[in-house]
């Protein structure tokens, strides 16, 4: 006689089922986790070996049999998967109780900033904003016309001369000043002109205080009734303004092809103020660059009326305006690239 109630198959599953609670608790790993449900649900395993019993069940109790047998097999399901979910959790909340040492001190980071012709450059186009001028450019692989016929250089002058101008070709040359921006401002532009052109040069120059390429800042103003005050109101505004310093400016007059007047620009000397010094060599002034009026020789090539429009227009070396405001003694520590220079400013 079977108990009715408690069938041997019936403790045969209450005892799978007590093995597995018996063990389950102590399993502390996702791994550990499956491999202990295949053990029970895999094939071999504990379940499905118990299945293959079904033939020595009476056949009035098989149905019952299959379902209790069915129950254990999700019990085991659901109870491996809620304990993997819990490791889960476990997890993630490790993961965001992980704090961070806010008072480490932190490892030092690199940083780069502007080259110091770049900030000079960029601050030239800012001072001269103030005052209405807008930034224009132009190629560094410049016609000849552009570079010289056009601002009235002869053929024979010693500008042109192999040993100042790297020639490209016939026609072609690295420009040697920014004024052949000038000649493309007023071909495209209608006065009134209030530009500056900040950029790279050339020529066959080098020494201490010249490089063969540098950067110039041209200037250019047209329209009607411009007189040479203009001009000198305008250098004055920027060197005050680029040297942060209360300067004097004088206007010597110097020779250029392309402006009549013409005229040297020389700023009262910043280390002595003007009583002299080994910097400005006793004279006071240092010169900064050149200037004049707009010839209107210059005028005539570019289709401007010299009778209705008068301009004025400078060119002045950044490199030697920004040694003077920071005491470099040798040009060639802007193209060297050496970070110990470079980082200073
Ligand atoms: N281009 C001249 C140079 O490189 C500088 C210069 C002089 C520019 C007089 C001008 C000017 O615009 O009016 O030496």
């Amino acid at each position: 006689m079977t108990d009715q109630a408690n069938p041997p198959w019936a403790q045969q599953i209450a005892g799978i089922r007590a093995g597995y609670e018996d063990r389950v608790a102590a399993l502390a790993d996702e791994h550990a986790l499956r491999a202990f449900k295949a053990e029970y649900l895999g094939k071999p395993g504990h379940v499905s070996d118990l299945l293959k019993e079904m033939t020595k069940v009476p056949p009035a109790e098989r149905r019952a049999f299959g379902s209790a047998a069915n129950e254990l097999k999700q019990l085991i399901e659901d109870d491996i998967a809620k304990r993997l979910a819990a490791l889960d959790d476990l997890r993630a909340a490790a993961d965001l109780a992980r704090t961070v040492d806010v008072t480490l001190p932190a490892r030092p980071v690199g940083e780069g900033h502007l080259h110091l012709m770049t900030q000079c450059r960029l601050e030239a186009a800012q001072i001269f904003a103030e005052i209405g001028f807008t930034v224009a450019d132009g190629p560094q692989i410049e016609t000849e016309w552009h570079n010289f016929e056009a601002l009235a250089i002869p053929k024979d002058h010693p500008a042109r001369d192999m040993q100042d101008t790297f020639w490209i070709s016939e026609d072609f040359v690295l420009r040697t000043h920014t004024s052949p921006v000038q000649v493309r401002t007023m071909l495209t532009q209608k006065p009134p002109i209030r530009i500056i052109a900040p950029g790279l040069v050339y020529r066959r120059d080098d020494d201490l205080t010249h490089s063969p390429m540098f950067t110039q800042i041209e200037g250019l103003a047209v329209a009607e009734g411009l007189s040479f005050s203009d001009l000198k109101g305008v250098l004055l505004h920027f060197v005050k303004r680029f040297f942060m310093q209360d300067l004097a400016i004088r206007l010597r007059p110097s020779y250029f092809q392309f402006t009549e007047p013409s005229a040297e620009i020389d700023m009262q000397c910043r280390f002595c103020m003007g009583s002299g010094c080994r910097v400005c060599k006793g004279t006071g002034w240092l010169e900064i660059g050149g200037s004049g009026m707009v010839d209107p020789e210059v005028f005539r090539h570019v289709g401007i009326d010299s009778e209705k429009y008068t301009g004025f227009a400078f060119g002045m070396g950044l490199e030697r305006m920004a040694m003077l405001r920071h005491d470099v003694k040798d040009i060639k520590f802007y193209y060297e690239g050496d970070v110990r220079f470079l980082e200073q400013f």
